[in-house]
């Protein structure tokens, strides 16, 4: 049979059909990108007793891009405090992954009570129809809006201004702006004022910049990966920030708590969360000054641990110490140098075959461990060691068989799952298991009896893993259909570290669970410490998470001996002040890599002013102790002598980080929010409120630009060198090679103490007063003490004492007064306050007279009190000295001096 000729048109619509079959397969292709296409509102209910607000969301259209949608979502906003708002949505049917109430306590909500049937005595209100939908309350500042668009959006604003602070109304034209919520892949995005938002937050990430910056994929997943490597997920995973507002720096801060993998994407314009699992719990802080935007979120996360008095002082660590010689001879080291050693610590050269709770036979003895520890507590110093998860898969190893038999372990198809670190294979630990804190406790327990530490170092908790395991085949956890951005390349998720399918106690899954391990880790050897020493532990975690700081302290893990490792330290130490884990600092000198004179000599000049002060060297490398090079001795001891000079404000700073949540070392704009040019600095950084930090962070420089706001600022190692302006500017100083700038601002009275070679020598000098005396403000300190280490800090009815300090400039009157609080603790102690400095008494010439007051009206002053007065070189400060006072700091006093102009 002959084929029929096709007619012309026939091949005309058979073309046509197939130009549209074409373009619909465009359409369709094009339509497949999309991942989502959003909710619409169903239904609303306002609850005015419970201040909250309840809505069904049906999903708009299926999207089979990375896994199906759920298709119908609750969504609940509520008042937790007049400061804090939180938004939950989930899915309305079924029970998802949430972070458990035992790991991190906070309210929970019983998924019904709110549904109207079970609220019909409460003034519930159902909205229906268009419109937006308000939840407000009058004490707040934040006021939730409901936007009933297709899709449906939220935003939240601030009620005194107006702004609006997250808003995920979607841009239509933008699928990336919608709402998405599957099981596997949640997206959410809010809208941020480009030009007046400056956001800080969301690690842990080395950045070369602390603000972030526009086009910053932040990416969220516990790995080993070193710290010198910039822009990729690091140990830790905290999903906050705060937005410091322009002008006038009103801050709020936003929580995601959420425990899986994910990437946020900020833009500028926008931040976008694209997470792996969980839910969307969001809470967002009302501030408005960046400091009680940390103090909200640390009331829900837990405030910091407090961290023991010995623990600021100077700590020296290498991994390669060969031997117990090599140990005493750096401990020697530092004596014949003179330059303060508080604590020396071990890496995992210690341990025989690398297993934890062993010690080398040949080359740690435990008899010659037992007699350098004994020695170092002798001399009033401490010993600090290193212990890692994985526990070493071995017959004969006591550790092993007392996990085996306990069946602690993680598994992985209903057995031990077997990895390898240090020392080969391991089964590694489940801390979500309770037995297995019962397991660690007994283990620290055997240990400490053989060896008496004083804290531990929690490293490779990432977890760390040296092999890659097979993923399971077809199995959506090891290879989940959304890649985060994993090491920046989008490797797997189980890359060198546990599978995801492998489980934890009561079947939670590794792929849920990966980002708690170092904060479960942490909490365990919190409680082991607590109840086998009795005292105030000491914990350095690698890997952290929302709520860490609760248990331990940080360090930035393995950075290298390089200028850029050494800037980049400080918007890493900014930000775990920011999440709550004040105790924080950097390798000093750097970790991998050789080392040079002047990088180390700089580096201790930052370092010494690091909240947690400690050089550490990899193995391999060359030595780096602070008395090896005679340059860097003599800058060691001259900033260490002012870090042990100010151990009581840092000491007094975690007092406040520990009741209030604030940091302790702070960005600048922290104490000046008002000032828009603070917003970028991260090459300074403040201690406490008023003492400015203003480090050398280029090889060769010999002057540093740094940035001074308005006020009148002394500097601590000479304070005839000062610097007064009406407003900010940025300011050339010297920085000769032995030199950091350290400023103080007027406004604050700072209470020091002497130089010593140990923390514990140093507590006994008596304390001096240094008041910076302001025409502007009344110059305030404060001073917390105790015994350094009694497990709890300030608890009520302990032994304690607060003395507070005010100063006030009238006329040509400056005055310093105390309020004590509880100054039995100090009056037991016979501390003293030997010396009070004014500074900062601008066009004085001399001082005419004085009067001092005691509360008790006795008379205290055995010696009769010296006084010095001087004028600073350019004249503009009177400086007045008073010595030999022997003031009781436990007792209330009073201090007139009358000036002549
Ligand atoms: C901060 O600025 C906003 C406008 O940008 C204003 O509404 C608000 O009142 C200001 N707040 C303060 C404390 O000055
Ligand atoms: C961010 O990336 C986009 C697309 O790659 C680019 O057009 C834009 O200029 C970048 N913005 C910034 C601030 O780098
Ligand atoms: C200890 O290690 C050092 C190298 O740091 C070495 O010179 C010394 O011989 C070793 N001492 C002993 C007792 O092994
Ligand atoms: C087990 O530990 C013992 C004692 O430390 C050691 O001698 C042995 O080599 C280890 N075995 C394995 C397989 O690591
Ligand atoms: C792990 O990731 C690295 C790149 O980041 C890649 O080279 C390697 O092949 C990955 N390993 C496995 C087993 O996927
Ligand atoms: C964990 O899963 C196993 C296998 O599915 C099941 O037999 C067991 O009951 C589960 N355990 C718990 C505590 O849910
Ligand atoms: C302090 O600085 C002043 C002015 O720069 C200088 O004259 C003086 O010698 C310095 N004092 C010390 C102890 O270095």
């Amino acid at each position: 049979m002959k084929k029929p000729e096709k007619s012309a048109a026939a091949s005309y619509h058979q073309h046509l059909s197939l130009l549209l079959l074409f373009l619909y397969c465009i359409f369709v292709a094009a339509e497949k990108d999309l991942v989502g296409y959003g909710y619409s509102v169903r239904s609303v209910a306002v609850d005015y007793s419970l201040k909250s607000l309840t809505a069904g969301l049906g999903l708009i259209r299926s999207s089979s891009v990375y896994g199906p949608d759920i298709q119908s979502l609750n969504l609940f906003a509520s008042f937790e405090t007049k400061d804090r708002l939180r938004v939950r949505i989930t899915d309305s049917k079924k029970q998802r992954w949430e972070i458990p109430q035992e790991i991190i306590p906070r309210q929970s909500y019983c998924t019904h009570r709110w549904l109207p049937e079970n609220r019909l005595k409460s003034p519930v209100n159902h909205q229906r129809g268009p419109g937006n939908h308000f939840l407000s309350d009058p004490t707040s500042d934040l006021v939730f809006t409901l936007h009933n668009t297709t899709p449906f959006g939220f935003s939240v604003t601030r009620r005194s201004s107006g702004d609006i602070l997250f808003d995920t109304s979607p841009e239509t034209s933008d699928s990336d702006t919608f709402l998405v919520f599957k099981d596997q892949y949640i997206q959410l995005s809010s809208a941020l004022p480009i030009e007046r938002s400056h956001l800080y937050g969301i690690g842990e990430h080395t950045k070369k910049s602390f603000k972030l910056t526009p086009n910053d994929t932040l990416t969220l997943w516990n790995a080993d990966v070193g710290s010198v490597n910039v822009d990729v997920n690091l140990y830790g995973s905290h999903p906050f920030y705060i937005d410091v507002r322009s002008p006038n720096g009103t801050t709020h801060g936003v929580l995601l708590l959420n425990s899986n993998g994910m990437d946020v994407v900020y833009t500028g314009d926008r931040i976008t969360y694209k997470v792996i699992g969980g839910i969307i719990d969001l809470f967002f802080f009302a501030g408005p000054s960046p400091d009680s935007v940390i103090q909200q979120y640390t009331e829900l996360i837990g405030r910091p641990a407090p961290m023991p008095y010995w623990s600021f002082g100077f700590h020296q660590c290498r991994y390669g110490y060969e031997n117990v010689s090599d140990l005493k001879a750096v401990v020697a080291g530092y004596a014949k140098a003179g330059i303060p050693l508080e604590v020396m610590w071990t890496d995992i050269d210690y341990m025989d075959g690398y297993k934890d709770f062993t010690l080398d036979p040949i080359n740690f003895p435990v008899k010659s461990m037992q007699n350098f520890v004994n020695t170092l507590h002798q001399n009033g110093q401490r010993y600090v060691l290193i212990l890692d998860p994985g526990i070493s898969v071995n017959e004969t190893y006591g550790t092993f068989i007392r996990g085996l038999k306990a069946d602690i372990f993680i598994k992985r198809d209903g057995v031990p799952y077997l990895g390898e670190v240090w020392p080969g294979k391991v089964y590694y630990p489940d801390f979500v298991n309770p037995a297995a804190e019962t397991f660690w406790k007994g283990e620290i327990q055997l240990f400490r009896d053989i060896l008496p530490m004083d804290g531990l170092w929690l490293d490779m908790n990432e977890l760390s893993n040296f092999i890659t395991s097979l993923p399971t085949p077809h199995s959506t956890l090891d290879d989940p259909p959304y890649k985060i951005n994993n090491n920046g390349v989008r490797r797997p998720i189980n890359n060198k570290t546990v599978p995801a399918t492998a489980l934890h106690y009561s079947n939670l899954t590794e792929y849920n669970t990966h980002n708690l391990y170092g904060l479960l880790e942490a909490k365990a050897t919190h409680a082991a410490l607590i109840n086998v020493n009795g005292k105030r532990p000491f914990i350095l975690s690698r890997s952290t998470f929302v709520g860490s700081g609760k248990y331990t302290a940080h360090w930035t893990g393995d950075n290298a001996a390089t200028w850029n490792d050494l800037a980049y330290s400080i918007p890493s130490i900014l930000n775990f002040g920011l999440f709550g884990i004040p105790m924080v600092g950097a390798d000093i000198c750097g970790f991998s890599g050789d080392t040079t004179e002047e990088l180390c000599r700089r580096w201790i000049q930052l370092g010494a002013f690091y909240p947690f002060a400690r050089d550490h060297s990899a193995i391999g490398t060359i030595r780096q102790e602070l008395y090896l090079w005679d340059t860097v001795a003599a800058t060691a001891r001259k900033v260490l002598g002012l870090r042990y000079r100010l151990l009581p404000y840092f000491y007094t700073l975690m007092y406040e980080a520990h009741m209030k949540g604030t940091a302790v070392a702070r960005p600048m704009f922290f104490s000046f929010p008002q000032d828009v040019k603070t917003y970028r600095i991260d090459t300074q950084f403040l201690i406490g409120k008023g003492v400015m930090v203003s480090p050398v962070l280029k090889s060769g420089a010999v002057s540093v630009d740094a940035y001074f706001p308005s006020g009148n600022w002394f500097d601590l190692f000479n304070y005839s060198n000062s610097v007064s302006l009406n407003s900010g500017k940025q300011i050339t100083l010297d920085a000769p090679p032995d030199h950091i700038n350290v400023h103080v601002r007027e406004g604050n009275i700072l209470a020091l103490q002497g130089e010593a070679m140990t923390t514990k020598s140093a507590r006994k000098t008596p304390f001096h007063l240094l008041v910076v005396v302001s025409s502007k403000e009344t110059s305030t300190g404060e001073v917390f003490l105790d015994d350094g280490e009694e497990v709890e800090m300030g608890k009520e009815a302990g032994k304690w004492s607060f003395v507070r300090f005010y100063s006030q400039m009238i006329k040509s009157n400056v005055n310093i007064r105390s309020e004590v609080l509880n100054g039995d603790f100090a009056l037991g102690q016979k501390w003293i306050i030997d010396k009070v400095t004014f500074i900062g008494l601008e066009k004085f010439k001399r001082l005419k007279g004085y009067k001092l007051k005691t509360c008790t009206g006795r008379k205290l002053i055995k010696n009769s009190p010296v006084i010095k007065a001087s004028v600073n070189s350019n004249a503009q400060f009177l400086t007045v000295e008073i010595s030999k006072l022997s003031l009781l700091i436990g007792e209330e006093f009073k201090l007139d001096l009358e000036l002549t102009k």
